[in-house]
């Protein structure tokens, strides 16, 4: 058995090396298991992930060859619902940037409160639009509930929620204050977000993001905020993770930005443990995963 133990990413010629003649693997999502990498395992059996996201994963060469991918669904809902909704009401409040206004000693006689002092964007009575009824998505829609928000919804197949006024996506685009993405990424939601979508979303709308950071076009979200199209946007997933340094919506002061963090708390990342080695533990024994993304491969 060979265990990682650094906090850095693991290298791939290592994962590749030492993968080498094992039967199983426990991956994070930062790992990418490649069809080149699967292709050159011919005795894994089995791949459990630390996430509920697989798109690190080539899943269709693991189905292929009858291999199950557990992952870790359920138990990050209500904890991402809640990292997204803390961004969302940070971008809307400026929070990042009056913490930062105080903190660096600004907050003086001579600049110490005015009418116009820090206005931000109202979220209660707002409209939210929500871009996949997933569990999570469903998850906000109730924190919206909360703040008197009227919550409009896009899923790929229509999903009849209790709540949520069903509507295009155009529509969603249009007439939300906020909107709020919850969809896993895949080649139907790569660049979901680009440049026309993004152009067509209401003037002064916010944009939340904790799914995944390709379904967004970074550089004409960053263009959208910068020219006042878009009041702020709540960003927790990149394109490219860790994010680099000239990523343009790191420089905007209408950005508040977090680093792949929604899941994380410690009662939520313990749970995901558990049920990531849930997995490991049956596939041992022989029997099929608990939470398999790929449950085709047992028939
Ligand atoms: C987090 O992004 C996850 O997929 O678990």
């Amino acid at each position: 058995m060979y265990v990682w133990t650094q906090s850095g990413l693991l290298p791939a010629a290592v994962l590749a090396e030492q993968l080498s003649g094992c039967k199983g693997l426990l991956c994070l999502l930062t790992d990418q298991i490649s069809r080149p990498l699967i292709d050159s395992l011919p005795e894994l059996e089995f791949v459990s992930s630390m996430s509920v996201g697989v798109d690190h994963v080539d899943v269709a060469a693991l189905t292929e060859r009858g291999i199950p991918l557990g992952h870790t669904p359920g138990v990050l809902v209500d904890t991402t619902a809640d990292a997204a909704f803390a961004l969302l009401l940070s971008a809307a409040r400026r929070i990042v940037e009056a913490d930062q206004y105080v903190k660096q000693g600004n907050w003086r006689d001579e600049k110490a409160w005015s009418p116009d002092f820090f206005t931000g964007k109202d979220v209660s009575g707002a409209t939210l639009g929500i871009i996949g009824l997933g569990a999570i998505g469903q998850a906000v829609a109730k924190r919206a509930a909360g703040f008197g928000m009227r919550v409009l919804g896009f899923n790929r197949s229509t999903r009849e929620i209790e709540g949520i006024e069903n509507v295009s996506l155009e529509q969603l685009l249009l007439r939300s204050d906020f909107v709020s993405l919850h969809v896993a990424l895949t080649p139907e939601t790569v660049n979901l977000m680009n440049a026309d979508r993004i152009a067509s979303m209401k003037p002064g709308a916010v944009l939340v993001n904790t799914a995944r950071g390709g379904i967004v076009d970074e550089h004409a979200l960053a263009e959208a905020l910068r020219n006042g199209q878009l009041y702020a946007a709540g960003i927790d997933v990149f394109e490219k993770e860790p994010v680099e340094a000239d990523n343009p919506l790191l420089s905007l002061p209408n950005v508040v930005v977090a680093p792949h963090i929604g899941s994380a708390t410690v009662l939520t990342r313990a749970k995901m443990a558990d049920l990531a080695v849930e997995n490991i533990i049956a596939a041992l024994s022989g029997q099929p995963m608990p939470h398999c993304v790929n449950p085709e491969v047992y028939s």
